[in-house]
């Protein structure tokens, strides 16, 4: 556990929210692999040492580079990001058109899609619409697409097939979908289409530390983002200590917890919903900025216009250390994905 002096630190620091980019810059998490302690760089030039088990959200909120004004997080490859966005997964051609356009009607930037989830041309026809009803600028729009595995030992053409599909000129974020045969290679095609202009920033979905070291021997670009399955009741925090030191953004799948029993036992817990009673916000909205004050870019996957209004919605109110202490208690290792 923490002593009281560097927890009482870690609060003091992330009560500093105004200045959080400029503690971006003086404070680092790094792993030490050998003895999986984490060291946290303070701005007063010492270090802190933290067992890899301990690290919580509170520790992260010193590193958070997120700008709540912008909304967006400069990634490792130069490019902003938004820090929140529409996911989605399991959603028909027709229903991810319109989740897209109405996302980007109450002004969400950020579009997840993947190969797999066979909905890129109703992305695509979601993002030309909005563009044209609301005046939106492509540049000011972020896509993240993401390759399939069964395609990683084709990944040049499956590039260029992802630019077809969603009817753009580039990808803002391509990611590696899972850990397969041939997943070297396939992002050695990535790095190619950095290089073409075809995608802006590369990374990774469903890798781990021993996985992503093994990319990192054969990788020139480092990984911008890495997209995991992380919620409360599994935050990800020693994977998101190891990415740190690559200067990866941690982004969060199922941030809800996912359709089926995540969302409901997230969205139903105690902690969550009088947390949101005291804000007069909803369980979700809760969940969502959780993610956020963590620097967890979240992506809720949602076919309902009022949801994602409401998922965007979430920029007016803060959770206090105590509030992130108290979700931060609920982490139990439990993954809702079968995957
Ligand atoms: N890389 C990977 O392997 C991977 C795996 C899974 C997902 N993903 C990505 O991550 C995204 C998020 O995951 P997910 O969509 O599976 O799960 P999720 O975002 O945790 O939860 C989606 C569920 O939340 C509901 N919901 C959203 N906003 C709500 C609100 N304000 N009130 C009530 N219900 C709300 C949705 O229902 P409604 O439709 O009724 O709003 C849906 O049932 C996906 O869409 C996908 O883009 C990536």
């Amino acid at each position: 556990m923490l002593s009281v002096n560097e927890l009482e630190f870690l609060t003091q620091v992330y009560q500093m929210k105004k200045v959080y980019a400029s503690i971006a810059l003086l404070c680092t998490v790094c792993l030490n692999v050998q003895c999986q302690k984490a060291e946290i760089h303070k701005n007063d030039g010492t270090t802190v040492e933290i067992p890899v088990e301990d690290i919580d959200s509170i520790t992260f909120s010193m590193t958070n580079p997120f700008n709540f004004e912008t909304r967006t997080v400069r990634l490792n490859s130069g490019y902003d990001m938004p820090i929140i966005g529409i996911g989605t997964y399991l959603l028909t051609t027709a229903q991810a058109e319109e989740s897209v356009y109405n996302a980007l009607k109450v002004g969400m930037r950020l579009i997840d899609t993947a190969d797999i989830y066979g909905n890129e041309v109703g992305v695509g026809r979601g993002i030309r619409r909005a563009m044209q009803d609301f005046g939106i600028k492509r540049e000011e729009i972020f896509v993240t697409s993401k390759l399939w595995t069964s395609s990683f030992n084709n990944a040049d053409y499956e590039v260029d097939e992802r630019l077809e599909r969603l009817g753009l000129d580039y990808i803002d974020l391509l990611l590696l979908h899972h850990t397969a045969a041939y997943d070297e290679e396939a992002y050695q095609a990535m790095e190619r289409g950095v290089k073409a202009g075809k995608i802006h920033s590369i990374g990774l979905s469903n890798f781990y530390d021993d996985d992503i070291d093994r990319m990192m021997k054969i990788a020139t670009i480092k990984p911008a983002v890495l997209q995991n399955e992380t919620h409360p009741y599994h935050q990800s925090r020693s994977v998101k200590a190891h990415i740190a030191k690559l200067g990866t953004i941690l982004e969060a799948w199922f941030p809800l917890g996912g359709r089926g029993t995540g969302i409901k036992t997230l969205s139903q817990h105690e902690v969550i919903t009088s947390i949101a009673q005291a804000h007069n916000k909803s369980a979700y909205q809760v969940l969502l900025r959780w993610h956020l004050q963590c620097g967890t870019i979240a992506i809720p996957g949602s076919s309902n216009a009022a949801h994602i209004a409401e998922d965007y919605d979430i920029f007016d109110f803060e959770l206090t250390p105590d509030e992130m202490q108290r979700i931060n208690a609920l982490e139990c290792n439990h993954r809702f994905a079968s995957y």
